[in-house]
């Protein structure tokens, strides 16, 4: 058989073999028994999709307008910490991958390249800029404005993290930065996740990062950027309403890679309801647990506008930096693709909510 890494699988398997322990560890953990982050992808299994014939699929067109700017896919790199820990190139390279594609790239807070630094690098690509709220108030504005004078298009507020979820992986392995890298955002002990007794990151957490965060909190960040805000980490129909009452701009329905809640939902599970609540006001996305362009295809008939991917990412950088990511993209487009096809749909509009079932339907036969 040859070596040829056809899959996001193969991206993945070569990672595992590659990466050294305490990175592999960071980049795959879910929370305590990851009982979530084992049901992201078993819940896209329990979804069957039913295909329609004969509707002529020529021509296929799956471009979206995303906050204002159009994309060519509805497929974007979610925001995932630490990319030079995969490959030296770190998120500079994840970005212009991005491009290449037409893609969203989602920017960390946790980043290994400052924000100056991917905007020079992938001028081209749209950028998001995922935010955490540090304690220090003035300088996250400074992050913000940081974003905005980088021309990046959205802020992305992440709300599932006052506290970090218990990763037994990172606390075994006293998870930390290797000591040659430094969050590019930052200066000093900020930049810096220390070896500890434990994970160094949710030391890192616990000291800067803003505990007692509420809605205010937001209505203050909507009150002092122009840029649309999107809310990540929403899991009840509750939370995607308040997010819209108060003129967020998009909700973004995930469980942040199962590491925070542990038997939180799949984000597919918690979409529905969702999207049956706010989707006629506001946008809907969602990220985890996407490996194929079929659970691509499952999340957009069950309401989501787009779909973001963080770990297939991170294995592809690991193979071969931009390369590695352009080539993980290009398999999972050209899987949606294939799965648009195959199910008679030629643009997005033509994806139907009733084409995607689940299993139990048939459990009676
Ligand atoms: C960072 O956001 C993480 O979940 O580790």
């Amino acid at each position: 058989m040859s070596n040829k890494l056809v899959s996001v699988k193969d991206y993945e398997i070569y990672a595992v073999k590659t990466l050294p322990k305490t990175v592999l560890g960071y980049y795959t953990s879910g929370a305590c028994e990851e009982y979530t982050l084992s049901q992201n992808k078993q819940a896209f299994n329990r979804l069957r999709i039913i295909p329609r014939m004969l509707r002529n699929v020529c021509n296929r067109d799956y471009s979206v307008t995303v906050l204002g700017n159009r994309v060519r896919i509805p497929i974007g790199i979610s925001p995932c910490a630490m990319h030079k820990m995969a490959h030296e190139d770190g998120e500079c390279a994840s970005a212009k991958a991005a491009g290449k594609h037409g893609a969203i790239f989602i920017h960390a807070t946790l980043s290994t390249c400052s924000i100056e630094e991917v905007a020079r690098a992938a001028p081209d690509t749209i950028k998001w800029f995922q935010l955490y709220i540090y304690k220090d108030k003035e300088m996250t504005k400074t992050l913000i404005r940081r974003a905005e004078r980088a021309g990046y298009k959205a802020l992305v507020l992440t709300v599932d993290a006052p506290v970090f979820g218990i990763r037994y992986i990172d606390i075994k392995n006293n998870f930390s930065l290797p000591s040659h890298l430094r969050l590019g955002n930052f200066t000093e002990e900020k930049s810096v996740i220390s070896k500890s007794d434990g994970s160094g990151l949710t030391n890192y957490v616990t000291s800067l990062f803003e505990e007692k965060l509420v809605w205010e909190d937001v209505k203050w960040l909507k009150s002092i950027t122009n840029l649309p805000i999107v809310v990540k980490g929403i899991l009840s129909v509750a939370d995607a309403k308040i997010a819209a009452d108060i003129g967020c701009h998009a909700v973004f329905v995930s469980n942040h890679g199962g590491r925070q809640l542990d038997t939180a939902p799949a984000s597919i599970e918690a979409l529905p309801s969702i999207v049956k609540e706010v989707g006629h006001r506001i946008d809907v996305y969602l990220d985890c647990g996407i490996r194929h362009g079929t659970d691509v295809f499952k999340a957009l008939a069950l309401g989501a506008k787009m779909v973001f991917l963080a770990q297939p990412i991170l294995w592809g950088l690991t193979y071969d930096g931009q390369k590695g990511v352009e080539d993980v993209l290009e398999i999972i487009i050209n899987e949606f693709d294939n799965t648009m096809a195959l199910t008679g749909c030629r643009t997005l509009a033509d994806i139907e909510k009733d084409m995607v079932v689940h299993e139990s339907i048939y459990s009676k036969l």
